[in-house]
């Protein structure tokens, strides 16, 4: 029997024997026991406080005396006269163990501590970011033994830290001698670990200890809008997102005129890359200023996006990206320094993780979508579908995971829809339609309540009823055919065909009235016949990526359907499949996964581990290329229909009937704008 005492730590359950008077961090390292520490146990963070439990503790099997830690003792004093400590609570790097004890280690004293979840739609994620303080004590100079201070704090970090090969550029030597006198010596360093075996990089330094805030971003950069989550790089949590359109819009809507933008104008891709970057200097300092910190304070950003935005965010010509083979100049993922890519609003040492892309046309935003939504691990057949400008496509399951793009075009998010526009308060976001009387109700974003509820006119006073965002669309253009005001094809029925004034005739075709706010000096929101071609084009890409995905997995049905996206938590999955977006599945299989993009952002950026996962999975994602596929074709032109030509839908079929309606009069109508976009 030893004369050691047992520890006992929880919530994981790992025990051992230490002899008396071992610390509590020694025992917890030696354990492999998740306990923080930046200070490496001199008593000045208090990142290693512990919860000792006293008394029976008959599920462990042991009794827990009074005197089982040591004595309360001075630095513990000291650091709760000046910070205070929560009661029961002791710092682990000096209290003693005495005798056998229960050590419950709180979840604010865990390195890896989870970030919970706080929707149906976000992940739990475990930190390990990349980017984390470390305090050192640096031996001072002797004039006898000729060193560097800087080889000193490298050496300072090995030995107290066992971090091996760090690197500083010349910004970091220049004030490293003040810093080390400044603190006598004693030092915070905050560092950057790179990839795999790349060196760690020092961002910054404080003199003494130092509880600088480090923040982090994840940015999803989309050919129509940028979004970014602004991070807290200690604790996980989101500290404030925003979002904003992309500036390159105005060197063509989608992805493909951008690259003939940069073919066409010699200099062309420089400018559209000057004009991304500013954009996200811009977000950084709004994003920075809504959260009230510094952006000085950002050290770190995430980033991802399809390769044509890759390669011009990176200051890479995309023209190889326009044509077969389409090359990306790489794959691989990159961890850069910010200021190479002039992003100058965060810190002047901020670093830039760069997700892997997956092919020529499925992006790191893609290789994103696949980290958050896991399909690799999925037991069922599960189809994700990332709905944007451009499309990311997912399917697969633990076996085996497929990945496409679809040039859907910027219809699903508002962009060339007549009353179309960005989700924000006073757009049209839900729509029903009376299949009898053909009347329409909706909701604004902005407000809880619908257009035929009392108090509506009050609550959209201020925002007005101003245009119809993404989801709205969707839902307009499906309920129209569900209340028999569109046809099969899409064509939307005159008023002697549907009975409905709001049926009005627009040129050689019809459109219908939504909302007239003309009276008042608003806008007339319609959704016309060239609405509902632009959408008809954007789910045809879509639905066709799908089908051309599931011909290569060998499968005419999936078991459960994904939709993500900016707005992919706001479509409806009975609208989505009354369009035909999506393939048939019980309507209680389509779930919704909010911005899956930013979703695997945010996890590179507070999970290191992550980034090495998804560069193996990307390596295992088999991409097929819809662009030189013929099939893509065919279910193209046959998803055209509403919801299809060919295919069918019983699981729609047991909740919706669509009328059996056709407003084909010999005229043409019908045909125009099925052209192909990317
Ligand atoms: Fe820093 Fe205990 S490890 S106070």
């Amino acid at each position: 029997m030893s004369e050691d005492a047992l520890v006992i730590f929880t919530p994981s359950g790992k025990r051992g024997r230490f002899a008396h008077g071992t610390p509590v961090l020694q025992a917890a390292r030696s354990l492999g026991v998740d306990l923080d520490s930046v200070c490496g146990g001199r008593g000045i963070c208090s990142k290693c406080q512990i919860t000792p439990g006293y008394g029976e503790f008959p599920k462990h099997g042991v009794t827990v005396e009074p005197g089982a830690l040591s004595e309360w003792n001075a630095v513990e004093d000291r650091y709760n006269r000046i910070r205070g400590l929560k009661e029961g609570r002791r710092l682990g790097c000096q209290a003693k163990v005495m005798g056998d004890i229960v050590i419950d280690v709180p979840p604010e004293s865990q390195v890896h501590k989870q970030v919970i979840r706080k929707s149906a739609t976000e992940r739990d994620i475990a930190m390990d970011p990349a980017t984390r303080s470390f305090y050192v004590e640096v031996e001072e100079p002797d004039m006898h033994i000729p060193t560097g201070d800087f080889e000193r704090l490298k050496r300072a970090l090995q030995d107290q830290w066992k971090i091996k090969d760090v690197t500083a550029d010349l910004t970091i030597l220049r004030k490293l001698q003040t810093v080390l006198r400044k603190g006598e010596w004693k030092v915070t360093a905050i560092l950057n670990q790179g990839n795999h075996d790349e060196a760690h990089r020092i961002l910054d330094l404080f003199p003494g200890y130092a509880e600088e805030p480090l923040y982090g971003l994840a940015v999803d950069l989309g050919s129509t809008t940028i979004a970014a989550h602004l991070c807290d790089l200690s604790t996980g949590k989101v500290l404030a997102s925003s979002g904003l359109m992309n500036p390159q819009i105005r060197f063509g809507e989608d992805l493909m005129s951008r690259v003939s933008y940069a073919m066409m104008n010699p200099g062309g891709d420089v400018e559209m890359t000057r004009a991304v970057r500013e954009a996200i200097n811009n977000l950084v300092l709004s994003i920075s200023e809504e959260a009230g910190i510094s952006p000085g304070q950002i050290y770190e950003m995430v980033i991802v996006f399809n390769p044509v935005m890759h390669h011009l965010f990176l200051g890479i010509d995309p023209v190889e990206l326009g044509q077969a083979p389409f090359a990306l100049a790489t794959s691989d993922s990159l961890t850069l320094d910010a200021r190479a890519l002039d992003l100058t609003a965060m810190n002047h040492n901020a670093r830039v993780y760069v997700l892997p892309c997956i092919a020529g046309h499925v992006g790191a935003d893609a290789a994103a979508v696949a980290l958050s939504e896991e399909p690799n691990k999925s037991k069922d057949m599960v189809l994700i579908v990332d709905v944007g400008t451009n499309a990311e496509i997912l399917l697969g399951n633990e076996s085996r995971v497929l990945a496409c793009s679809s040039p859907t075009g910027p219809a699903f998010e508002g962009a060339q829809i007549s009353s179309g526009q960005r989700a924000a308060p006073g757009a049209i976001e839900r729509i029903t339609i009376d299949p009898i009387t053909k009347e329409p109700r909706f909701r604004v974003i902005g407000s809880e309540l619908w257009s035929d509820e009392p108090g509506f006119t009050e609550a959209t006073a201020t925002t007005g009823i101003t245009g119809i965002c993404g989801s709205g669309i969707i839902e307009a253009v499906a309920e129209m055919r569900m209340a028999g005001l569109v046809d099969a094809s899409g064509l939307i029925g005159g008023p002697d065909q549907t009975g409905t004034p709001r049926a009005e005739p627009h040129g050689r075709t019809f459109s219908y009235l939504i909302h007239d706010a003309s009276a008042e000096g608003g806008p007339r929101i319609t959704v016309t016949q060239g609405d509902i071609r632009a959408i008809q084009l954007a789910k045809s890409a879509l639905y066709a990526g799908a089908k051309l995905l599931m011909d290569a997995m060998g499968i005419d049905h999936v078991d459960r359907v994904t939709l993500a996206g900016a707005f992919g938590a706001h479509i409806s999955p009975k609208h989505a499949m009354v369009l035909g977006m999506i393939p048939d599945v019980p309507l209680d299989h389509v779930s919704s996964a909010g911005n899956a993009a930013g979703t695997g952002a945010r996890i590179a950026l507070l999970n290191r581990a992550a980034r090495d996962q998804i560069e193996a999975t990307v390596h295992e994602i088999h991409k097929v290329e819809t662009a030189i596929e013929p099939r893509f074709q065919e279910h193209f032109v046959n998803a055209s229909a509403i919801p299809n030509a060919v295919n069918h839908f019983p699981e729609l079929a047991k909740v919706v009937t669509l009328p059996d309606v056709s407003f084909n009069t010999g005229g043409s109508g019908g045909g125009e704008g099925r052209r192909r976009r990317r």
